[in-house]
């Protein structure tokens, strides 16, 4: 089917977007349980993006799993679709210039090794949102681990459904030891040099 795609070369790179930007554009991948705090710290970090006039857009599962991946379940098949539309998504983002924030729970290694594949390694910074199962399960700020503890919710990720963190995460936060405003700031003390690169 995809013989006859034959791509048209853009004359205008990510490069040029970049240097009329004055950043570089590149995926910060939060990956989590689900209560972990990864959008509450990646909504903080594009916050502090945002007031350095820097172009970012922000991935979750509410305007990703609410529309173009509504048919989507959480079995395991679905979940790597999932993430693989998330990441085709991010690599247009990245392109398009923007730093952009996806937080997912992302339970699977292999899946997260394929967001390195589409969006190139270079553009791929994966953030470990440790917190532990015990503490997700005490804010259940959605309520869902007392659905999945009652039965009332199947592949619950942490209770029936496995999650696989990161071996070499590029930056780990441990959300029980620091707080969202710190964590945040770590993530841009992180990142600082790769955003500007030469764009300055
Ligand atoms: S992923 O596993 O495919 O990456 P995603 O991040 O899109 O998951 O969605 C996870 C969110 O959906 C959770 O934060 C939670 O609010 C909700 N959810 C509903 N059912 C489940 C489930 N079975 N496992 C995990 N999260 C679930």
């Amino acid at each position: 089917m995809q013989k006859n795609i034959i791509p048209h070369h853009y004359q205008i790179t990510k490069k040029d977007r970049n240097t009329l930007n004055h950043h570089n554009s590149f995926l910060l991948w939060f990956t989590g349980l689900s209560g972990s705090g990864k959008s509450t710290i990646a909504n903080v970090v594009e916050q502090k993006l945002f007031e350095r006039k820097i172009k970012t857009y922000s991935l979750d599962g509410d305007n990703i799993r609410k529309g173009i991946n509504q048919d989507l379940t959480f079995q395991p098949e679905d979940r790597t679709e999932n993430i693989r539309r998330i990441a085709e998504i991010a690599r247009l983002m990245i392109d398009a210039g923007l730093v952009t924030l996806a937080a997912f729970v992302s339970p699977y290694r292999k899946d997260r090794e394929n967001i390195k594949n589409i969006v190139g390694e270079a553009n791929f910074i994966e953030i470990y949102v440790n917190t532990s199962l015990e503490e997700c399960e005490k804010r259940d700020v959605k309520g869902l681990y007392k659905k999945a503890r009652a039965g009332e919710i199947k592949n619950m990720t942490g209770i029936d459904a496995p999650y696989e963190p990161p071996l070499h995460p590029f930056i780990e936060i441990k959300t029980e030891e620091m707080s969202v405003e710190e964590a945040a700031s770590l993530i841009i003390e992180k990142i600082n040099a790769k955003l500007k690169l030469g764009y300055e």
